[in-house]
């Protein structure tokens, strides 16, 4: 079987995209496979460039096609951001909850009806001749506080306003189907199963 590689060494995430694309007749492996890949350093400003640069460089040193994706929450009264810089927003070694305590802060006082965000994954997939990316996105609103135990990262903020729930107050199973993730992982099905890689 012709294998992918998924330019992560997350086995969650990893284990999501082979439950999802399980159908299409390709082995998906992740960096575990390649433990001599140095750890690549994600410069881009936006999230497509920084799922390129993973999925180029990835596709250079293995020579197997490869999918890499890159996820951020952007909020409308803060110009986008946290954006590209999700994961450190709070700085360097942020944890979890350092991040999402700063974008509370940075939010006290905005009313409920300006605190309109969205989460977005961009998917991208290198070839020895093609590239190609697709994106899924998820909108909510950001609470000023948590709600929920599950998940992970923003989670616990992130508010469903169609769902009355967080994603933390979801299971997982009820997150992937309608997560930013969920659904640039579907759009990625798609674009697979029309492709035909030899
Ligand atoms: P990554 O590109 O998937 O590593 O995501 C970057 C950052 O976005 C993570 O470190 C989290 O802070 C945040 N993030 C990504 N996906 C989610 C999610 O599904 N829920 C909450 N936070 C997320």
């Amino acid at each position: 079987m012709i294998k992918i590689v998924f330019a992560t060494n997350n086995n969650n995430k990893l284990r999501e995209a082979q439950s999802i694309l399980k159908d299409l007749p390709y082995q998906f492996i992740g960096l575990n496979e390649f433990p001599n890949i140095p750890e690549i350093k994600e410069t881009g400003k936006t999230l497509l460039e920084n799922s390129l640069i993973k999925a180029r460089t990835v596709h250079e040193i293995t020579g197997f096609p490869t999918v890499a994706d890159d996820t951020g929450l952007e909020v409308n009264s803060l110009n986008g951001a946290p954006g590209v810089k999700s994961a450190r927003y709070a700085g360097g070694n942020a944890t979890y909850e350092d991040n999402l305590n700063k974008l509370l802060k940075d939010l006290e006082g905005v009313p409920f009806g300006k605190r309109q965000a969205q989460f977005r994954t961009v998917i991208s997939f290198v070839t020895d001749s093609e590239e190609h990316w697709v994106e899924g996105i998820v909108k909510g609103i950001i609470l000023n506080e948590s709600r929920g135990e599950s998940g992970f990262g923003y989670d616990p903020i992130f508010y469903l306003p169609e769902l009355k729930k967080t994603f933390a107050q979801l299971s997982m199973e009820e997150k992937n189907k309608i997560s930013h993730r969920g659904l640039a992982l579907e759009k990625f099905r798609i674009l697979l199963g029309k492709y035909n890689l030899t």
